[in-house]
């Protein structure tokens, strides 16, 4: 297939200061939970993005100096010589398909607590370090020109380890060079503080001095975020904001703009739309003459051509994008638009990062296993036999299990009881906020329609007999999972009393279109999306409702995903009662009775029904019924069979994906007891006890 000529604009080069970009795909700077921790995987995860056609491949954000630590997140460093190997491991991977590389230098100011360093945190002025009992000192002079000189020394590396272009960063309230510029930070009288020409000094020096230094060979890039989305206490794109580009509009190579803190910029599908940062950054180009890149989750290529010829954008900015599919410029210029794995905005890549371990994706599941695992987003080994398989359940898991060994060549079956496939991700993508869940199965959906060696029965619920008597040689079972009814889960352990009533109900139930009378409680041990969004639902269903949390705050775990004050926020806007750090007693026919986990107080509330998210149940009952029959595999000519997804063990989605795509790698194969690749720390030399 060829290109679409309306799509030509989206390949034409765009010159960064001395370097030029082959296309206008601009891989943005994002955190992998690899980083220094885990080099390799880091460097083979972006050169992998650099062969899918991302014309500037960014680092993660680089630490550059000990008083900057942020330790334990598993991000970049470069404090010294001896950090140079690894991030030209990265550069040679860049380099490899002719993309250029960027290196994003920082210094994290009050969210460094230096836990490994030691060091005391430094900030424009005094301040307490987020999330710790100590505070950042005030730099004085000395601390600012020390400061210039790091930034400087790691610029000189960065060149030394190969990357085309430096990004000064001011992009999410994570540098100093962005906290020195808001006035509720910088508190300072001398010529760093005070006026906006003062507040931005810093900033400016830090691009002067870089682009003193190396700007004949490299590109230097402005990394701005124009908004702070909370009024006039922060940056404003139609204030500060602007006056900052206009004051400094032709002293980078390239603006790369959005909005900040993360948790604005990284805005989940489930409370922002594609494009969600264009009516904040489209005054930028009208006052610089330098390119522009900007983000939005962008995965359309209709969106990003009408974005360059409006004369919006210069590239197209994209974290998730590219994370979800690193081939997305590839398969635009091959003309293969439907192909594009389309990212559903769930931020799990995010979740893993904070958590510090190596990035997951939910439509990708090769994310972070380029290099352990050897796993490509577009390529996979052909079959090594003609084992024929047989998949029962369409879900993620059954989806990407057939996608993929279709992809290796073997004929597969894929039979699921509904008549709709998808699922789970098909049942939730109907609750609010979640539509964009659907693009799991679309994608899948439409691989599979490609390829002649996959059969679809919808509608076709098999039994074990009928699973034997198919004859395939390989049998994976994605029947899923349930919710249960009875409360048993993190907090309770034993049926609380009274769920066995007419009036208890599961998000199972909601989803089949079951509305229970009000006024409900909903009652959320499991701390994920699903009892808030089960909430908001029974709400604009018209009932009354009440959110019952045995944890500290509503879906506590959307915290790791950036969305827990925005899904706290609608929740309340909303009007549901919250109720946290309470369990359940009883379940009464008009009266649920809650015991406070502290100080173990009962109240009671008036409710018609409950829903119960706490935990789920796998639908295993046919994986067990077939394994009751094993000694008739040999006839049956069955071989395996394998459950995978919620079947196996109820998770995220992302899991799911992950273990359907694992099975058909896996077909054939003996897995090894540990089945990646590990990167060990280097010993040093010279070891010798104080
Ligand atoms: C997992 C993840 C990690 C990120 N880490 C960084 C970072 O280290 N530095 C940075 O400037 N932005 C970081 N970002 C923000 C992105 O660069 C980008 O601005 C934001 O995700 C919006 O773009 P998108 O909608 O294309 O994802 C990160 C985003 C994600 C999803
Ligand atoms: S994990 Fe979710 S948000 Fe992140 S890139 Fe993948 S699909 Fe997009």
């Amino acid at each position: 297939m060829t290109r679409d000529p309306r799509y030509d604009v989206l390949f034409e080069p765009v010159k960064i200061g001395p370097v030029t970009a082959r296309n206008r795909f601009y891989q943005v700077p994002h955190c992998n939970g690899m980083g220094r921790t885990f080099p390799s995987s880091m460097a083979a995860m972006r050169g992998v993005k650099a062969e899918g056609g991302w014309a500037v491949i960014s680092t993660e954000q680089i630490d550059i100096h000990p008083t900057s630590d942020i330790t334990p997140a598993s991000e970049g460093r470069l404090w010294s010589d001896q950090d140079v190997p690894y991030l030209a491991r990265m550069c040679d991977a860049v380099h490899e398909h002719g993309s250029l590389a960027l290196i994003e230098l920082t210094h994290n100011g009050k969210f460094a607590p230096n836990l490994y360093s030691r060091d005391v945190p430094m900030f424009p002025s005094h301040m307490p370090v987020i999330g710790y009992p100590w505070q950042c000192r005030a730099m004085d002079k000395s601390d600012i020109r020390d400061y210039r000189r790091w930034h400087l020394d790691a610029v000189k590396r960065a060149k030394t380890a190969g990357f085309d272009i430096v990004c000064c960063y001011a992009g999410h309230n994570l540098s100093l060079a962005g906290q020195f510029m808001l006035p509720r930070y910088n508190k300072r009288t001398d010529e760093y503080g005070g006026s906006l020409e003062n507040r931005i000094r810093l900033f400016r020096e830090l691009i002067a001095d870089a682009k003193d230094a190396v700007g004949d060979t490299m590109g230097v890039v402005a990394r701005f975020a124009v908004d702070e989305l909370r009024g006039a206490e922060g940056m404003e794109f139609e204030k500060e904001g602007r006056e900052i580009i206009e004051m400094m509009a032709e002293e980078p190579d390239l603006w790369d703009v959005n909005v900040s803190e993360w948790e604005n910029d990284s805005v989940t599908s489930r409370f922002a739309e594609e494009g969600f940062q264009e009516s904040f950054i489209s005054f930028v180009k009208e006052v610089t003459t330098k390119p522009v890149v900007a983000v939005g989750r962008y995965t359309s290529p209709d969106r990003m051509v009408s974005l360059v010829n409006k004369g919006v954008i210069d590239m197209i900015g994209a974290a998730r994008p590219s994370i979800a599919d690193p081939f997305l410029p590839k398969k635009i210029e091959e003309g293969r638009i439907e192909d594009i794995r389309e990212c559903i905005g769930c931020n799990i890549c995010v979740a893993w990062d904070i958590n510090k371990s190596p990035m997951r994706c939910t439509q990708n599941p090769t994310k972070g296993e380029e290099w352990r695992k050897g796993w490509h987003p577009e390529r996979i080994a052909p079959k090594t036999s003609d084992d024929s398989i047989l998949i029962v359940g369409a879900g993620p898991a059954g989806l990407e299990a057939a996608r993929a060994a279709a992809e290796r060549g073997y004929n597969v079956t894929l039979a699921e009881a509904r008549e709709e496939l998808g699922g789970r991700v098909t049942r939730e993508s109907n609750l609010p906020g979640l539509s964009a869940w659907g693009r799991v199965r679309d994608y899948r959906v439409h691989r599979i329609q490609q390829m002649a060696n996959v059969e679809i029965f919808q509608g076709s619920k098999l039994d074990a007999e009928q699973v034997l008597e198919f004859g395939a040689n390989q049998v994976a079972i994605a029947t899923g999972a349930h919710w249960r009814r009875d409360g048993y889960g993190g907090t309770h352990q034993f049926p609380i009393p009274g769920t066995d009533g007419a009036n208890v109900f599961t998000p199972d139930d909601v989803m089949d279109g079951v509305v229970p009378d009000g006024p409900v409680v909903v009652f959320d041990d499991e701390h994920y999306y699903m009892g808030s969004v089960v909430a908001e639902k029974l709400r604009t269903d018209g009932r009354e409702v009440v959110l019952v949390t045995t944890d500290s705050k509503v879906s506590s775990w959307t915290d790791a995903t950036l969305e827990q004050h925005r899904v706290q926020a609608r929740v309340i806007e909303l009007g549901i009662e919250i109720v946290t750090s309470h369990k359940l007693d009883k379940v009464g026919s008009d009266t649920i009775e809650l015991a406070c986990l502290y100080s173990g107080q009962v109240r009671s509330v008036d409710a018609a029904s409950i829903v119960m998210v706490t935990s789920r149940v796998p639908d295993d009952a046919l994986f067990h019924a077939l394994m009751a029959q094993e000694q008739q595999f040999g006839d049956a000519g069955l071989q395996g069979v394998k459950r995978i997804g919620d079947c196996y063990g109820p998770s995220i989605i992302a899991a799911a994906v992950y273990e359907g795509h694992r099975f058909a790698q896996e077909l054939n194969t003996e897995p090894a007891e540990i089945p990646f690749r590990r990167e060990l720390t280097g010993l040093s030399e010279g070891f010798a006890l104080p």
